[in-house]
């Protein structure tokens, strides 16, 4: 470890992130690789957002080829690659018009924006128990975590939360004085919590009687990352909106709000706006994701790759009954719910030279690549197994 670069941070930093105390050089591929030459094995993507990895050579191609004609413009010009990347961004997402931001937090704050351009302040917008939406005073009405909100407090007026696939509160909750529900199809930061068949038929008939906006926060489950294009895409259901972010701009900052047809004209110009948004940098390194990723057939790798995976988890889990509670997720999105704090297992991993993160205090998150490949997704396995044995003799 480079001492100094970790006493600096305390130096300069104000101290938001207990950061992991390793100093990474440079990334390749899956891997990552610290100063002193370890690779590390990385199921964790920098929160969901490498999606082809590190140094891919098209992005790094796009990225360079664009920033030599101009890195920025400001948004009163249109520029020739968002236009391409938009184009890509609305095919694959179904969805009928866009608004590029910087990030994942700024799409869910666009999305607010608009929701209460058309309904006013008074009528009432849900988001899930355990959902997680960003930290922003709009999207922290809409996080659930108390530990993220409480200092804070208070937050926006009239946002609420329903118990996450508990349909009598949805059903109690839910009327004529709706103006939108937010819903992450598997929460991430929640633990890995899919949104269970019924949960999503109800909202569709509740939407169908009281026509509400109904939002897929998809910035950490979409771009293919669950083995389809997003995640409400395994339920027979669209969405009103669309938000994405993380894997869209290929490791550069990039978020969109997309929506549908009913709502492409409530923003007038002046409603809302960014000066980085829709960077044709970020722009041209996400052009190359959605190329991999829809038209390339990552997407199906992800689908194959991710339910091995899953069947070789639900295996350890038959070994050892007394650690593992449950295996959910799909695709590369999949949660490992220990029955014990994993933060143990987190850093045996780390030791044996793989990044994995806990979410949820139990929750192993395995958010790799989309582009890791079975001989990887072994390893991982092997070293896990080993970690939960060195963790049983404990
Ligand atoms: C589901 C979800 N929504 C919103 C956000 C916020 O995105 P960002 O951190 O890019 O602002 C995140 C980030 O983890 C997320 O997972």
């Amino acid at each position: 470890m480079n001492t100094d670069l970790f006493i600096k941070e305390k130096e300069y930093f104000i101290h938001t992130y207990n950061r992991i105390p390793i100093d990474l050089a440079y990334g390749e591929g899956v891997h990552l690789i610290d100063r002193k030459g370890n690779r590390y094995l990385d199921f964790f993507s920098g929160l969901g957002v490498n999606a082809l990895g590190y140094s891919h050579p098209l992005i790094v191609k796009a990225v360079s080829d664009q920033i030599s004609k101009f890195g920025h413009l400001s948004n009163y010009f249109l520029t020739d690659i968002q236009v391409e990347f938009s184009e890509k961004l609305l095919k694959y997402s179904k969805m009928s018009k866009v608004f590029l931001s910087n990030s994942g937090t700024e799409a869910v704050e666009a999305a607010i924006k608009l929701i209460r351009k058309k309904f006013g302040p008074d009528k009432k917008i849900f988001s899930l128990s355990n959902a997680f939406h960003g930290r922003t005073y709009g999207a922290l009405s809409l996080t659930a975590n108390d530990n993220y909100r409480t200092p804070f407090l208070p937050l926006l007026p009239n946002i609420h939360q329903i118990a996450f696939n508990n349909i009598q509160d949805l059903t109690a909750n839910i009327g004529i004085n709706t103006a939108a529900v937010f819903v992450e199809f598997i929460q991430g930061e929640g633990g890995i919590n899919m949104v269970s068949e019924e949960f999503v038929n109800e909202l569709k008939n509740l939407r169908k009687k009281f026509d509400f906006i109904l939002v897929s926060d998809c910035i950490q489950c979409g771009i293919g990352r669950t083995g389809k294009a997003f995640s409400h895409d395994y339920y027979d259901f669209e969405p009103d909106i669309i938000l994405s972010a993380k894997a869209i701009g290929g490791g550069l900052p990039l978020g969109a709000m997309l929506v549908n047809n009913a709502l492409s004209d409530e923003f007038a110009p002046g409603d809302h706006g960014t000066t980085f948004g829709g960077n044709p940098v970020s722009c041209a390194a996400g052009n190359v994701v959605l190329s991999e990723v829809f038209e390339h057939g990552l997407v199906h790798e992800v689908k194959m790759n991710g339910d091995y995976l899953i069947r070789q988890l639900l295996e350890l889990k038959n070994m050892y009954p007394d650690h593992i509670k449950e295996v959910r997720g799909r695709g590369f999105m999949i949660g490992v719910d220990f029955y014990y704090e994993c933060a143990n297992i987190v850093t045996k991993l780390r030791d044996r030279k793989i990044f994995a993160n806990c979410t949820n205090k139990t929750v192993l998150r395995l958010l790799p690549p989309l582009i890791m490949e079975k001989n990887d997704i072994d390893f991982f396995l092997y070293n896990l197994h080993e970690s939960i044995k060195e963790a049983d003799k404990k």
